[in-house]
């Protein structure tokens, strides 16, 4: 298997960021999310510069989503990264890692009134997915006598080549308002006293392997953008949402690079710009290929079971890492103490969660397992930790970070009292039973 420059073997172990998987495991136990800042650093200054080649004005709103923990958003904020937030959590996240208010977009396809106040009330920007909200954000608004600033999110009836619970600009899919009810929705937002129009959003989907639905949703958003400056309405942004995949089948899949997927994009948007006469800002959106590949899941082999299969059972389940069963997700596994040893049998990853689909991975060619051993899961930094749950409860495991030499806890493993600390059992359960 091929691995990425910040995946090395000496030894037979697996280094990342150029430390032993192995010593961090020992140090901080496993199962344990060890996460290299430098790679996501690099990720995000190649997409800059292969966007900046073309246009200038440009800003990438990290999808706070993909991978939720303080030390990511800091670093990102650090380099100038806004954030695309989905809840107030990830808005107050991006508040705490420093990032502005004026670079986050609220996005949301079912907003409270509470989580429409809070934008309004720190001047966020804020994607509307329907008419409803239009109003109910124009009300809000009048409330608290501001005006708040709003981009309509566009369903482009895109069909995308990913898995069907993460594309999301299909015609069928929840999200957006019909790009052929857009222009109509916008003449409704200038009805509004309270509302100014700023930007137009669009989100196809997630883990897209190629450039051709990418390029057809700037179509569609430049060829409305356009009709409505000729409506009179003036952008300040244009934003093309996430989703370029990464190659999780190393040396398989084929991902569009950065630079490949700016020289497709980028020509039909200046295209667009030109035939307006403007200069709004792009906007992009990207989660999964920021941080997916700079992360790896570790996990110790509790034991090895000879059935029907050959089962491997490691200490990590579906509670930390939910991709495999949710979206029968392909990830690399290293045996992270014999990463250079020859592959001579098959083996079925399993986790310890009480439920059938609890496996990583099924008939893996990998060096002879045995309990003790520990196992990398590749490629977990995006939608990994942000989707864990507490399941059969299990504390949520801690997570590293790395940076040259350096690494620190970016999060304690939980204990069971963080679990319990939430639970209230009611009253009558202390009172003495009447027989
Ligand atoms: C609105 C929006 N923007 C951006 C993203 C990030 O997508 P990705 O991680 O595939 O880049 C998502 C993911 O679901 C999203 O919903």
């Amino acid at each position: 298997m091929k691995l990425p420059s910040h995946l090395t073997v000496s030894n037979n172990n697996l280094f990342i960021g150029g430390h032993d998987c192995n010593l961090l495991a020992s140090e901080y136990g496993t199962p344990l999310y060890v996460t290299s800042e430098d790679r996501i650093l690099q990720n995000y200054s190649d997409f800059f510069k292969a966007l900046k080649t073309h246009y200038d004005p440009v800003r990438i709103l990290y999808a706070a989503k993909a991978n939720g923990n303080l030390a990511i958003f800091r670093a990102l904020a650090q380099l100038g990264a806004g954030a695309d937030v989905f809840s107030t959590g990830e808005l107050r996240l991006a508040e705490i890692a420093g990032m502005p208010h004026d670079r986050l977009l609220f996005n949301g396809s079912s907003k409270t009134k509470e989580d429409l106040a809070l934008a309004v009330e720190k001047g966020v920007t804020v994607t509307l997915d329907s008419i409803d909200e239009l109003h109910k954000l124009d009300t809000i608004a009048d409330e608290s006598r501001s005006k708040a600033q709003v981009s309509f999110r566009v369903n482009p009836a895109i069909n995308v080549p990913t898995h069907p619970k993460i594309a999301t600009g299909l015609s069928t899919s929840k999200f957006g308002i019909p790009h052929q009810k857009i222009i109509p929705a916008y003449m409704e937002a200038l009805s509004c006293e309270n509302i100014t129009p700023a930007g137009i959003h669009c989100h196809i989907g997630s883990q897209i392997l190629a450039t051709e639905p990418f390029v057809k949703a700037t179509e569609v958003m430049m060829q409305l953008a356009c009709e409505l400056h000729d409506l009179s309405i003036r952008f300040s942004f244009v934003d093309l949402g996430g989703g370029l995949g990464i190659p999780y089948r190393h040396g398989v899949d084929k991902a569009p690079s950065y630079r490949e997927y700016a020289d497709a994009v980028m020509p039909v948007f200046l295209k667009g710009i030109k035939e307006m006469n403007e200069h709004p800002q792009l906007w992009v959106e990207p989660g999964r290929s920021l941080v997916a590949d700079s992360t790896v899941l570790l996990t110790r082999v509790n034991s090895v079971k000879e059935a029907h299969r050959r089962f491997v059972n490691v200490d990590a389940g579906f509670n930390l890492l939910i991709r495999p069963t949710m979206y029968e997700a392909y990830h690399e596994i290293v045996v992270a103490n014999k990463a250079d040893s020859p592959c001579t049998a098959e083996y079925t990853i399993t986790g310890p969660i009480c439920e059938t689909g609890d496996v990583f991975a099924e008939g893996r060619l990998l060096p002879e397992i045995k309990a003790g051993d520990l196992v990398a899961l590749l490629d977990t930094g995006a939608y990994g930790f942000s989707m864990s749950s507490q399941y059969n409860t299990r504390p949520r495991c801690a997570e590293v970070i790395l940076k040259g030499r350096d690494k620190s806890l970016m999060r304690r493993k939980e204990t069971i009292e963080d679990i319990t600390r939430t639970m209230v059992t009611p009253p009558w359960q202390d009172e003495p039973r009447r027989s």
